[in-house]
């Protein structure tokens, strides 16, 4: 076999005992805010139909299906989760009741080209309510987030939430620019999604080429590059319609904002509108304040989803916050956990004769519901000792020809050093 295929695919990662231990501090903070929330969790098969996750408006999570053919069957890896809760909501329709918060923590496949914070695998935390049509349900999701982002550590100032409306642009659009072909919206809410990336000529470029899948003038897509620009709601005004719903949304979400306490750390932001073709409405994405990091997190409302499925129309917003660059930015924070084995106790039995003794004495801690690690082989007491002291065990039961002789066990609290006798069980 060669060293190449020893190592994990390019893209994806091995989780050694204290990668995993960090990624379940940050599972368990995921799953603590969901609570919170009153989100229940669901999940569905890693594997699903390809078609499922088909689009044809040119976004790149369609271009980075991991997918193959198996016995007629095209089949992928779920780059998102967004599709397959989709399809559990729509096989269920008539039985649930809405509004429904579902969540789910689940590991993505996207075959990606390979930058910081981007991998081929990431596990992503899901919030997603359907069957609410108004911004109070986005008004919940970005509340959850930002208390997701201060459980972890993170100060108010450190990450900000950026906000706009797809439905605002599409307005301001449809009188114009998009008058006569309403359908290259989606393509080109992808294209502009990529002006971070790309800057506002390129972005131009691809808006007007005509195999690009837009294909607008030269004058409207200068217009719509402008558009971009607005950072708050006054300046959005100027390109809206007359008596506009989606202003008058986003005026009410802020507003919400504001009763959650946290109109500080959200902001207006005209060139925001994610780069998955199913949005309609609200849209947000949530950026570290240092500017070095990609979006930690992004959601919106997407309420034709089910409709495009097949299914009935049922309104929907949520959103995907991944592991991997939340991550980044607390180890860039200094304020990555130092986590150690979470273990009770140590039970060492000098030799072979005292090992009935000692499995008996394990045996009734574990039942207590202690973390236990009985010691095997026999290793020299200092080892025992140093390492107990490393793993964070709380105290280590020595049990010598001596102690168990007499009945009892000698334990040591490695917290205060002290030593004690316990009698032994029965
Ligand atoms: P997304 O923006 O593609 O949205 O992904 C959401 C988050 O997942 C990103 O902000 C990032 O934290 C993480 N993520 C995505 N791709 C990668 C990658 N290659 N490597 C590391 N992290 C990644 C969605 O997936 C939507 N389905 C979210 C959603 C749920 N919208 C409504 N409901």
């Amino acid at each position: 076999m060669s060293k190449k295929t020893l190592q994990p695919p390019r893209g994806t990662r091995d989780f050694y005992p204290e990668d995993l231990r960090l990624r379940e501090w940050l599972f368990s903070h995921f799953r603590a805010v969901a609570r919170r929330f009153a989100f229940e969790e669901v999940d569905a098969p890693v594997v699903e139909h390809a078609e499922l996750f088909m689009r044809k408006a040119g976004e790149e999570i369609v271009d980075q299906l991991y997918h193959f053919e198996l016995h007629g069957r095209h089949l992928a890896l779920r780059p998102e989760m967004t599709p397959s809760v989709a399809r559990m909501v729509m096989a269920r329709a008539g039985a649930l009741r809405f509004p429904l918060r579902w969540f789910t923590l689940t590991q993505n496949w996207r075959y990606e080209r390979m930058t910081r914070g981007r991998k081929r695998e990431h596990y992503q935390w899901n919030l997603d309510i359907y069957g609410e049509p108004g911004v109070s349900a986005e008004a919940e999701l970005i509340a959850a987030l930002l208390q997701l982002l201060d459980a972890v550590g993170l100060a108010p100032d450190d990450v900000k939430v950026r906000i706009n409306s797809r439905a605002l642009l599409e307005e301001a659009l449809r009188h114009g620019v998009l008058r006569e072909r309403p359908d290259v919206f989606e393509p080109l809410c992808v294209v502009i999604d990529k002006l971070d990336k790309i800057g506002p000529d390129k972005v131009t470029e691809m808006l007007v080429d005509p195999e690009g899948g837009v294909g607008l003038d030269a004058a409207d897509a200068a217009q719509v590059v402008e558009m971009l620009k607005a950072r708050s709601l006054e300046e959005a005004a100027a390109h809206a319609p007359e008596g506009s719903p989606a202003l008058a949304e986003l005026r009410r979400l802020f507003g919400l904002l504001e009763a959650y306490g946290v109109a500080d750390r959200v902001l207006f932001d005209a060139s925001v509108v994610r780069g998955l073709a199913y949005y309609t409405g609200v849209v947000f994405e949530a950026f570290d304040t240092g500017g070095t990091l990609r979006a930690i997190c992004g959601g919106g409302r997407y309420d034709g989803l089910i409709e495009t499925l097949g299914g009935p129309a049922i309104p929907a917003v949520g959103l995907g916050f991944g592991d991997v660059v939340i991550l980044e930015l607390l180890a860039d924070k200094g304020l990555t956990p130092k986590l150690r084995r979470e273990l009770d106790d140590v039970v060492y039995p000098f030799g072979e004769n005292e090992r009935p003794a000692a499995i008996a004495v394990t045996d009734r801690l574990r039942r207590e519901g202690r973390a236990v690690e009985l010691i095997l082989g026999s290793p020299k007491l200092k080892r025992v000792m140093a390492d107990s002291d490393r793993s964070g065990a709380r105290q280590v039961w020595l049990l010598g020809p001596d102690e168990v002789g007499r009945g009892v066990a000698k334990v040591r609290d490695l917290g205060s050093g002290e030593e004690r006798e316990e009698p032994l069980p029965g």
